[in-house]
This record gives structure tokens, sequence and C-alpha cells, in this order.
């Protein structure tokens, strides 16, 4: 049986844990190549549990810092030379910290914006020339609801995942308009149980800045398979018709009117 990223090559930032392992791990099972890159050495290990799983050389490392232009340049030509094409960009990797407009200074607001959303412009830059080349294929986006609903804890963090949108919507038109067959579209989880989501919930308690209610904010907190398989899907060729589109991942997070009484809940 055909697998659904049969022949595909795909490159996944911030792979070494959260959801950035988790798709690479689900794009290799349904028959990708991956190639895994992270500023951290841990992706060596998800890459070596993916090719003891799935065959050797189905997965490679690249250590990259995202936000530095020649090391873009740099895996471009590396994926070029060794598989000869790429079908598929997840642009997963960014950082998170809390701060409001009056305790965000300009040095925290710059490397938020440097590495969540400078990467992602550098990434499909670099990337979208072999994609076309290669007949076409899926750039996918990770953004947040905090780049539609206003968040103030994290003024920069929400900034930088908004950019990311706009973006996303450029490209996306641009792609249709030329025809390339190469689609770009975001992402929009409200929380997700990874690495990140904990340091942050840690750094809040310790700080005494619990924000929100913890059971009804679980309610909107997915497991990174969750947002893997969403991935999975705009990855493949089922979603050909998917471009520009802002998926929200997030158990109705954005459109739940926080003011009304819950008629599920026991009176
Ligand atoms: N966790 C959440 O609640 C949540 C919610 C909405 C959106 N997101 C988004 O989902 C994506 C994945 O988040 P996660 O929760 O798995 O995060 P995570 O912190 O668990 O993993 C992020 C990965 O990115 C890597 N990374 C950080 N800076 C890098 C750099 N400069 N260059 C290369 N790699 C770098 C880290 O080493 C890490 O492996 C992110 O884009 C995040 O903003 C997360």
């Amino acid at each position: 049986m055909t697998q659904r990223l049969e022949n595909k090559v795909a490159i996944i930032t911030g792979a070494s844990r959260g959801v950035g392992a988790e798709n690479a791990k689900l794009l290799a099972k349904h028959g990708a190549k991956v190639i895994l890159t992270d500023i951290s050495d841990e992706a060596q290990k998800v890459a070596d549990e993916i090719n003891h799983k799935y065959g050797q050389e189905t997965a490679l490392f690249i250590k990259q810092d995202v936000s530095c232009e020649q090391s873009w340049t740099d895996l471009i030509a590396h994926t070029k030379a060794q598989f000869g094409r790429l079908d598929i960009l997840v642009n997963n990797a960014a950082i998170l910290h809390h701060a409001s407009i009056t305790e965000e200074d300009f040095a925290g607001w710059q490397r938020i914006m440097k590495i969540n959303a400078d990467s992602v412009f550098l990434g499909t830059h670099a990337a979208l020339p072999l994609i076309e080349a290669s007949g076409g294929g899926s750039i996918i986006n990770m953004s947040s609801t905090s780049a539609i609903m206003g968040m103030p804890h994290f003024v920069a963090y929400g900034a930088s995942k908004a950019a990311v949108r706009g973006l996303t919507q450029s490209v996306a038109v641009y792609c249709a308009q030329k025809g390339n067959k190469v689609r770009c579209n975001t992402i929009h989880p409200d929380g997700i149980a990874t690495p990140m989501a904990m340091e942050v919930g840690m750094d809040l308690a310790r700080k005494g800045k619990v924000v929100a209610d913890r059971e009804r904010s679980m309610t909107y907190i997915c497991a990174p398979q969750a947002i893997a398989n969403t991935v999975l899907f705009l990855a493949s060729d089922e979603s050909s018709h998917v471009n520009g589109a802002a998926i929200t991942v997030d158990n109705g997070a954005t459109i739940a009117p926080p003011y009304l009484p819950n008629p599920t809940s026991a009176q």
C-alpha cells in the first residue's frame, strides 16, 4: 500500500522535543525522509529512534540555529545534495517567555521576534525555490492562538506568532498566483502538553503569577500528537486545496465566550 508521504522529504525545525519530535516521528512513520534540525543536540536521539524503527537513513539530524541566515543556506544546500528534493518544511522551532507590555524590554522583544518570526521568513525564503523545483509541496508554520486573541502576559510571543500568520498569508497567495503547487498554512494551538508549556507554567507559578483558572485552561490543552496529526494532513496531498488556512487546534478556545455559564456543569 502506498504511504501518505511516500517519496517526500521533510525538514522539521525544533525537533529535539515537544511537537517537533512528534512531527518527525509521525511523518517518518508515513513514509517521509525527515531532516530534524534543532539548536540542541538532543534531536540526534530522536533521529536515532526513528532510524531504529523505520530503517537507517530515514532521519537525519542537522544542528541549526533557525534565526541564523547562513544556517538556512547550508541546510537547503545539504538537503539538495543529499536528497535532491524538498517537499515539506515545518517551521516549528520557537521560544516562549511571559512578559506584559510594561514588563517586556526591547532586548526580550527582539529575541522573541528573531527566533519565532525572523526564522520563519528565513526558512521560507531559503526553502521555497527547492520546494518549487521539486514540483510543489507544503510549508507548515506553527503559530498560536495568541496570534488571534489578546494574551496580555505574552506580548512579544503573540506579536511574533501574528507575524508568522501574516507572512503565511502573503506566501500562500504568492504561490497560488504563481501556480507553483506550493501551499503555506498556519496551525494555531492553544496549550500543548510539551516542555515549553510546562516550563512557562512553572515559571509563572514560581513568580506567583498564576493567571488563569487551571481547570478551565486544561480544557484547551492538547497532546503534541494532536498537532502532529494536523501537520501530517497538511504535509500530505490530501490537503492539496488547503492553502493560506489558519487551522485552530484548540478545542474551541478561540470561540468560547468566557462570560457565559457552562450549561453542562452541575448547578
Ligand atoms: N506548547 C504550547 O502550549 C504551544 C502553544 C501554541 C503554539 N506552540 C508552538 O508550537 C511549536 C512547538 O512548541 P513546543 O511546545 O513543542 O516547544 P518546545 O520548547 O518543547 O520545543 C521547541 C524546540 O525548539 C528548539 N529551539 C529553540 N530555539 C531554537 C533555535 N534558535 N534554533 C533551533 N531550534 C530552537 C528547542 O531546542 C526545542 O527543541 C512552537 O512554534 C510553539 O510556539 C506551542
